[in-house]
């Protein structure tokens, strides 16, 4: 399954191959999207071939949902699954209590939805995504097409009054035209460099008019596995 891996993709194979020890049968399991979560989907799948697994996978993109039914795992919606067991997925950066920056694949809205909606949320991740303080990794807003320029007006207001360091924000683009995101949603990232109040910031992105979601995960994820170059795995 593996081939010739970087020292950065062994360790997202490694944290991705441990993390779906977690699975039991008949379990119903949200599937992340990203790199490492697509890995994660390729060795669930193995698992529920080999041992014959009775569970529903629930994904959190499109390109997630192609996978899983590609590798053999049953999907089923949300709103079908009600609740969920478990949510396995990657991160683009954890800090000490295991909030989050997700959102640099751009499906945070479903993986937050999603893990929300679970029982426990695991990241798996390599060591280099392990912060002091949140806010390196540009954090992503998910705004509607509609208004989003004014949308990001206040975004930058909010910035100011907050007294954020980083202010420059960014509308995601794919080539030429912007990102979409699987709702039909537009991605504007945040240069912010240190996010002081994680907590408070993200709850003020989501009373501004046309954000919908930001890719700030407080208090969502209880596990974190971390895989390493060498193969090793650490769990916390
Ligand atoms: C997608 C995400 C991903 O989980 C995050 O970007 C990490 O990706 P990768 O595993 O490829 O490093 O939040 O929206």
């Amino acid at each position: 399954m593996t081939g010739e891996l970087s020292p950065i993709d062994k360790a997202k194979f490694a944290a991705a191959k441990r993390s779906v020890e977690f699975i039991e049968d008949g379990m119903k399991v949200g599937l992340g999207t990203g790199s490492t979560a697509a890995w994660m989907v390729r060795c669930l799948g193995e698992r529920v071939r080999n041992e014959r697994l009775r569970i529903k996978g629930v994904p959190t993109s499109a390109r997630t949902a192609v996978l899983a039914r590609d590798v053999g795992i049953s999907v089923i919606s949300l709103d079908e699954a009600k609740w969920l067991d478990v949510t396995i997925d990657g991160a683009d950066e954890f800090d000490g209590a295991f909030n989050l920056i997700k959102g640099g694949g751009g499906a945070h809205l479903q993986e937050k939805i999603v893990a929300t909606a679970s029982d426990r949320m695991i990241v798996i991740t390599d060591a280099s995504k392990e912060v002091e303080t949140l806010g390196a990794f540009p954090l992503p807003i998910e705004v509607i097409p509609f208004g989003w320029q004014t949308s990001k007006a206040l975004v930058e207001e909010l910035l100011i009054s907050m007294d954020v360091m980083g202010r420059e924000t960014t509308l995601r683009m794919n080539g030429d035209v912007p990102f979409i995101s699987d709702e039909g949603n537009h991605i504007i990232d945040l240069h912010l460099n240190r996010i002081g109040n994680a907590r408070q910031l993200s709850m003020a992105l989501n009373q501004i008019p046309g954000v919908v979601e930001n890719g700030l995960f407080i208090d969502i994820c209880d596990t974190v596995v971390i895989g390493y170059g060498d193969g090793r795995v650490e769990t916390r």
